[in-house]
């Protein structure tokens, strides 16, 4: 998943459209960075391994140039170094490029008995090449395209520049995002809508397989060999405020903002009633299970929804990853709703998989965050979270929008079928209204977070243990703890400790064990006796206020006591600070943490 922003214009700023374009989209990544201009006549390459500040202090900015390409980069193939780093220039071409060409090595091996050499392990390179050999077969730039379009496998989108047209930027989009903004002289091409967002609203939506010719005048696009009609359209949405407003990571201000978020996601369905969660809801009403598909993160969430709605809602819920269930055969009832979750919307394999169900003839609801997404497109049915632009890699205010979205599901269903009491109903009114209070007082508990970071941060190995929603939550601590700070954690659903993984145990092993779910509480509360008669140091997180016994843990942090429906959104807030500081004390880059990026639009 890579970021690709390309213009065309006549005012010269090319360059500093390039790198502010840039900026925005490197939360796709940030191995490397990149520019290709056109400077009198000719193609001039910048490019630099690292982020989009290191290719910022190699850039001249008094270069007046009108046409160029630019591109942000997460390494897919041959390590993050310069030479691998986009633009790419083959003979008359130059591109850049997001996504994966599968058959890179076929073609490679073709193009090298066609006496191309190449420099770089990059499938990019190969397929700049293919271009440029088709162009020396054909004469024709979208001719080439089109044929190495036919010939590539894989997902893409890229821009390309041609030597004999410096007037020109081509585009090509296959199942990789890409749009084309238009302004009266001026066009874009760009991963995302938000690079382009501050210069222009008007935009060109690219289906897979169609190719583009943009002048500083015209759009044309393509799709096998055909001229396709141009509809120019507005982006729905504005531009987030995408700052830190004081935080010292976007990170940690996105913790802070899941109060408001969860205010504004549940809001537009429930406030002193829940007719307009009956009303604005789709009609669950005909299917008899419901198969939950993401990745990441919105799995973790899925796993969440999947004990909501099979409590409450008694409905039969399975959740897969998406990357499992694409290559699985997939079992799916006529009656079985489909919903993939997805914050970005453009998560490749959560793509795919929607796609194979909707092939599969089933219904498929979206949980999508990014208005406009490729998913949101691509859903029958839509329900977006409201938890604005995520700058952060490390998902949380997002993860818990999904969550919340995925206990008004189960609210929704429960409620139809008469499946909860009036006064539960009202009970889960009044918590709704205070859940924020809640939520913003565990956010102010900031040194206790503090202190357990500092006795966690020398550990290379935590352990998560829980059951059941805790269990789930447990899996979302552990990823939120790996993937910022580097510490390895794995979570564990606690009963199975016994079967193995307790040989792990030893004395200051640190434990964090979740109990939140009183139906198996003290089931959860004997597997955390456990490992502290090994020696664990036990963090333990519930909403239970006192035990017959205190002595099976090290620190306690009580969680405020509400619905089980929405007792998840408290619990995962101590989980993402605790994981946060850790991050903090051992100085990662927690924003942009090494080797992830923000979209993952490859497979
Ligand atoms: C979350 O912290 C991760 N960065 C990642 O697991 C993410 O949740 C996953 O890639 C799914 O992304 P999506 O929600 O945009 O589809």
């Amino acid at each position: 998943m890579c970021g690709i922003i390309g213009y065309i214009g006549n005012k010269g700023n090319c360059i500093n459209t390039l790198v502010d374009g840039l900026s925005v989209l490197e939360y796709r990544g940030y191995d490397s960075a990149g520019i290709a201009y056109c400077d009198k006549e000719h193609i001039k390459i910048i490019k630099q391994s690292g982020s989009v500040s290191n290719l910022k202090k190699m850039i001249d900015y008094n270069i007046k140039s009108n046409i160029g390409i630019g591109h942000t980069r997460w390494a897919t193939h041959g390590k993050a170094n310069k030479t691998n780093s986009h633009p790419h220039k083959v003979g008359k071409f130059t591109i850049v490029h997001n996504g994966i060409v599968e058959n890179y090595n076929e073609l490679k091996r073709m193009l090298i008995d066609e006496g191309y050499i190449f420099i770089s392990d990059t499938d990019t390179e190969v397929a700049c090449a293919l271009i440029d050999y088709l162009y020396k077969k054909k004469g024709n730039v979208l001719d080439s395209i089109n044929e190495a379009n036919t010939l590539m496998l894989g997902g893409y989108a890229m821009a390309i520049i041609c030597d004999d047209y410096l007037d020109t930027l081509y585009a090509l989009k296959n199942k990789c995002p890409l749009i084309i903004g238009v302004d009266k002289d001026e066009k874009y091409i760009s991963s995302d809508a938000y690079a382009i967002l501050d210069k222009t609203n008007k935009n060109i939506e690219l289906n897979d397989g169609d190719y583009a010719m943009i002048n500083l005048n015209k759009v044309k696009v393509f799709n096998s060999g055909i001229e396709k009609q141009v509809n120019i359209k507005k982006f729905k949405y504005k531009m987030d405020s995408i700052d830190k407003k004081g935080y010292e990571h976007y990170m940690l201000k996105e913790i802070h903002e899941q109060p408001e978020v969860f205010k504004k996601t549940v809001g537009p369905y429930v406030n002193t009633t829940i007719d307009r969660l009956l009303e604005k809801m789709p009609n669950f009403d005909k299917y008899e299970k419901i198969r939950i598909i993401a990745c990441g993160s919105a799995t973790h969430a899925a796993l969440v929804g999947k004990q909501m709605i099979e409590s409450y809602a008694n409905i039969k819920t399975d959740v897969e990853i998406a990357s499992e269930f694409r290559y699985s055969k997939p079992f799916l009832q006529k009656n079985e709703l489909v919903i993939v979750i997805s914050q970005s919307g453009e998560t490749a394999d959560t793509l795919e998989a929607l796609k194979l169900a909707k092939q599969n003839g089933n219904d498929t609801l979206g949980i999508i965050n990014a208005k406009g997404s490729s998913i949101a497109k691509e859903a029958n049915l839509l329900l977006y979270t409201e938890a604005g632009k995520e700058i952060a890699v490390a998902t949380t205010k997002a993860y818990s929008a999904q969550v919340a979205m995925l206990s008004l599901i189960a609210l929704n269903i429960s409620t139809k079928k008469g499946l909860i009491s009036n006064q539960e109903l009202v009970e889960i009114l009044e918590d709704i209204k205070v859940l924020p209070v809640y939520m913003e007082e565990l956010l102010d508990r900031k040194n206790e977070y503090l202190e357990i970071a500092k006795s966690l941060a020398c550990h290379n190995d935590i352990f998560f243990i829980g059951r059941k929603v805790d269990y789930a939550l447990c899996m979302e601590g552990s990823l939120k703890l790996k993937e910022i700070s580097y510490l390895h954690s794995e979570a564990y659903a606690a009963g199975e400790l016994k079967h193995g993984t307790i040989s792990l145990i030893d004395k200051d092993t640190p434990v964090i064990g979740i109990v939140t779910d009183n139906n198996v509480a003290l089931k959860t509360i004997s597997n955390i006796e456990e490992v502290k008669s090994r020696g664990a140091n036990v963090i333990y997180i519930t909403n239970r206020c006192s035990e017959e016994n205190d002595n099976f843990y090290d620190i306690k942090i009580r969680i405020p006591k509400v619905h089980n429906l929405l007792s998840p959104l408290l619990t995962v807030i101590p989980l993402q600070m605790i994981a946060y500081y850790i991050a903090k004390i051992r100085n990662c880059n927690i924003d942009k943490p090494k080797n992830l990026a923000k979209s993952v639009t490859v497979e």
